[in-house]
């Protein structure tokens, strides 16, 4: 056990140094947490598959404050990725790059040929690189399997005790996770979807570019091996309600003997909820429910234990589809129906 001391921003120094020193610190961006180790020492990035238990054969993001960072590892960085990082960066995009053999450790690139580098809009993150000297992997700073952490609280319920420490600036923006887009294969391949859309990559880039990240089935070799494994899950089960379904599943709920987590819109919780139901407001927007999709998910399992949550479907279209892809792994798929709920 180790004490997991917050930093605040103006403390940025000193988290620099136990970077340094191998040490793991969680660090915020304008996506979700993300936990930090020195990229180019082994040892202290195993150890953050460790502190997460995370399976080892899922690469880690390499995260930069400086183009040159990336320029030290990719192979080649094209025109069209040039123009996506003039225009991109800092942002949530990450682009996967061919690597120069045996440039990173095998614990970061999990054995693959290529690396996922970000930079991100944070600029205490972009600091906290700068001072370290290094590039710092970066997966969500999370319990493999939980929801995304989008506080320094969500970070430090997860890893107190496995971590140094933990930067905390406050909640994240986006509240989902950067668009990976694989810029190694012939055609651009959008394999997460994110802030950052794949309309908004073709039309920029004006080139087609694919999406490729359907569920992947247990026989299925995925592109981004994190893709894979059971992901954003809580203990509750949840169901996913579209819009129209509200009345039907409100009704279904009040039916129940024991309460029932409900994430609505504003609109919806307005209508007044039965009195089973226990509300979490995703506010007005796409934007408002993808930041705060994951608090949600972890304000029924942390604090007001339930054993199903309600959760809205939006359209997938823009934000949502990002928005729908981390809320389908989190249900497991499942979608509430009139008849059959759960099913
Ligand atoms: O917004 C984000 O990207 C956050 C913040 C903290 O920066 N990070 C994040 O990292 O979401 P993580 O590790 O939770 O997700 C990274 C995903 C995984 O699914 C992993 O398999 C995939 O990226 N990945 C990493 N390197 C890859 C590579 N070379 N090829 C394909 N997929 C890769
Ligand atoms: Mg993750």
């Amino acid at each position: 056990m180790v004490i997991t001391k917050i930093y605040q921003p103006d403390q940025v120094d000193q988290a620099a140094d136990e970077l340094k020193k191998g040490e793991l610190i969680a660090f915020p961006t304008e996506t979700v947490y993300g936990l930090g180790a020195d990229a180019t020492n082994e040892q202290a990035v195993k150890r953050v598959y460790l502190a997460k238990g995370r399976p080892s054969d899922n690469p880690l993001i390499v995260t930069v404050s400086s183009v040159k960072m990336v320029e030290k590892y990719a192979i080649e960085i094209s025109p069209a990725a040039h123009k996506l990082i003039k225009h991109f960066w800092p942002g949530p995009l990450t682009l996967i790059f061919k690597i120069k053999p045996e440039s990173l450790p095998k614990a970061v690139t999990g054995g693959l040929k290529t690396a996922a580098f970000r930079m991100p809009a944070n600029t205490v993150t972009r600091k906290l690189i700068e001072l370290a000297g290094v590039p710092i992997v970066g997966p969500s700073a999370n319990s493999s399997g939980k929801p995304s952490p989008t506080t320094a609280a969500h970070v430090f319920h997860d890893l107190e005790g496995r971590i140094a420490g933990i930067v905390d600036d406050g909640s994240t923006k986006v509240g989902v996770e950067s668009t990976i887009i694989d810029l190694s294969t012939k055609v651009p391949t959008v394999l997460r979807p994110g802030a950052v859309t794949a309309e908004e990559l073709e039309n920029f880039l004006q080139e087609p570019v694919i999406s490729d990240h359907h569920q992947v089935g247990a026989q299925e070799v995925p592109k981004a091996p994190g893709m894979k494994y059971k992901h954003y899950a809580p203990d509750a089960q949840v169901l996913m309600v579209k819009e129209a379904l509200w009345p039907a599943a409100l009704q279904w709920a009040a039916e129940q003997s024991e309460k029932i987590g409900v994430m609505a819109p504003t609109t919806v919780i307005k209508t007044g909820l039965p009195a089973n139901c226990l509300p979490y407001d995703l506010g007005e927007t796409i934007q408002t429910a993808s930041h705060r999709l994951f608090a949600g998910l972890r304000n029924f399992d942390d604090q007001q234990k339930v054993n199903w949550i309600l959760t809205a479907a939006y359209p997938e279209t823009g934000l949502g589809t990002a928005y729908m892809n981390r809320l389908r792994k989190s249900s497991g798929n499942v979608f509430f129906t009139k008849n059959n709920p759960g099913n």
